[in-house]
């Protein structure tokens, strides 16, 4: 069952954006970022649940979407991400391990998304003073991440390559996103 929710947590990039996603959904997602472990048990992390129309179209043009595919600019109205979790951390609490606190809560809240027939992409690249500014983000926080949750509205594709082979993502005619993942037996070393 993990290795089924693993292959459909994909990055999901384009969704049915009149799947309304609610506080209530995002709410438990963050719970599952919660219970998960973190370094110290620190919890330095904050989180915005973003799910108001008015609220997402300040998010849409601070987000950069897909940087391997250059002639795509990132989904249409229609198939924009119906809800946004802004990923905080709290300045005042430094751990030399917060970079992996935050992969692992990434990580629990997208299984936890795919578990409800939902799907996600975490953006990294990202316009954050635009993002500070129009969601008010308090000097005390740190924006670190923006992920997307939606009903995705895509079809992904894992293939199978060799070591060395071409990481970038791509699409195809149809439309399928392709994400190339190194062969099993060429990432562990052998003693
Ligand atoms: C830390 C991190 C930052 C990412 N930032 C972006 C981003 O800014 N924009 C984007 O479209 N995708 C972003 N992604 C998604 C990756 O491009 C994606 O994980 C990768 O292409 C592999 O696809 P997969 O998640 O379906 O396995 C990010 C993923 C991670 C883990």
């Amino acid at each position: 069952m993990i290795r089924e929710l693993i292959e459909k947590n994909r990055s999901y990039r384009k969704f049915h954006e009149d799947a309304e996603v609610t506080q209530e959904t995002l709410r438990s997602l963050v719970n599952l970022a919660r219970l998960s472990g973190c370094g110290m048990n620190m919890q330095s992390l904050r989180y915005m649940l973003v799910t108001e129309r008015a609220e997402r179209e300040k998010v849409y043009p601070n987000i950069r979407w897909a940087a391997f595919l250059k002639d795509w600019g990132g989904p249409k109205e229609g198939q924009r991400p119906s809800a946004f979790i802004l990923m905080l951390k709290d300045k005042g609490r430094n751990s030399f391990v917060v970079q992996t606190d935050m992969g692992i809560a990434c990580q629990s809240i997208l299984l936890g998304a795919v578990e409800k027939g939902l799907g996600g992409c975490i953006i990294g690249a990202l316009d954050k003073e635009k993002l500070i500014d129009a969601f008010g983000i308090k000097e005390d926080l740190e924006l670190q991440y923006v992920i997307a949750i939606g009903k995705p509205d895509q079809s992904v594709i894992l293939d199978e390559i060799d070591l060395g082979g071409d990481t970038k993502y791509w699409m195809d005619e149809d439309g399928n996103h392709h994400v190339p993942k190194i062969r099993l037996e060429d990432i562990i070393i052998k003693k």
